[in-house]
């Protein structure tokens, strides 16, 4: 599978059709491996991995991703590079473009992405900005398809921050057209041109300061840390504004008996999730972490394949 866009920066960039299709190769990849089926669409190939923030799944997943697929991972922390002496970022990607065959980036600004894919000459993906984090929500569809079947029926519910992960939902919610409820505190709801854009697009969004009824009902809820990599000065503040909202077994009574919980992870356990929930039969955390894996195999798949 062919993907129209060049760089996945956001789930926007993704049609319906391809959003769905990388959800079926994911698992096609998945299923596959333990079977024998092993494509190699990245042999010769190089993937130079920039992190400018701290990462385990991520990093590892895609590491282990490249090398499962036949390429040589690269992995760069910024602050080693010639870019935390200042060196500018069109420099650096027309630089990685001559030696790699992709970049997997994981930064502050939305807008770092955006200047490599503009000056590199190689795909571009987002491996998590203060404003989306894409491979984490298209590894999620994955996991809510082996559990709940087709994607887009579910009712999902997010509670928490109006942040990049809610972004990101916001947007398969846009491409996909499901039902999606966040619950967030006043003051921390998501950016109003990304809810815009998912309430234009078809998808039923409701908007609500109230966990229990975004979680009534629903069948996939879906939570994250208060406190995001890069505003831990806020710590305090935050811990203040989001009590209510933590996942715990009182509020997951009120959805559906089978609904499934997700968490990208790591959790605070005891701030935005309960420990009992987190490790609770309705938890399905870690295979949601594994499946990073195989989602982004299909991704890159789909964005460097000759
Ligand atoms: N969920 C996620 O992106 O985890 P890491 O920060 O460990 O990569
Ligand atoms: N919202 C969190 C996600 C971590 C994977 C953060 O940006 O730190």
């Amino acid at each position: 599978m062919k993907l129209a866009t060049k760089h996945l920066l956001t789930i926007r960039e993704l049609t319906t059709e391809e959003v769905l299709g990388l959800v079926a190769r994911a698992l096609e990849l998945k299923q596959g491996w333990p079977k024998g089926f092993k494509p190699r669409p990245l042999t010769d190939k190089a993937v130079a991995m920039i992190f400018e923030k701290s990462s385990t799944r991520t990093r590892v997943s895609f590491e282990i991703g490249v090398s499962q697929l036949g390429g040589h991972p690269l992995f760069m922390a910024s602050r080693d590079m010639q870019l935390a002496r200042s060196e500018p970022l069109r420099d650096t990607a027309r630089i990685l473009s001559r030696y790699a065959d992709a970049m997997v980036v994981r930064t502050f600004g939305q807008e770092v992405v955006e200047e490599l894919a503009t000056h590199g000459s190689v795909p571009v993906i987002n491996a998590l900005t203060d404003k989306y984090h894409p491979c984490q929500v298209m590894s999620d569809l994955l996991t809510v398809h082996e559990n709940l079947g087709d994607v887009r029926k579910p009712v999902y519910a997010w509670v928490g921050d109006g942040n990049n992960m809610a972004h990101s939902w916001l947007e398969a919610a846009a491409r996909l057209g499901f039902e999606l409820r966040l619950a967030c505190p006043e003051g921390y709801l998501p950016d109003p041109e990304i809810l815009g854009h998912a309430q234009t697009s078809g998808a039923k969004i409701l908007l609500t300061n109230d966990p229990a009824e975004a979680v009534e009902k629903a069948d996939v809820i879906s939570t994250d840390v208060w406190t995001s990599m890069g505003q831990e000065e806020e710590t305090k503040k935050r811990l203040k504004a989001f009590s209510g909202y933590c996942l715990d077994r009182k509020l997951l009574e009120k959805a559906k008996a089978a609904a499934i919980v997700m968490h990208c992870l790591p959790a605070h356990r005891g701030e935005e999730i309960s420990e009992e929930v987190l490790e609770g039969p309705n938890s399905v955390v870690w295979d949601q972490a594994e499946n990073r894996l195989h989602m982004q195999k299909a991704i890159m798949e789909a964005l460097m394949e000759d």
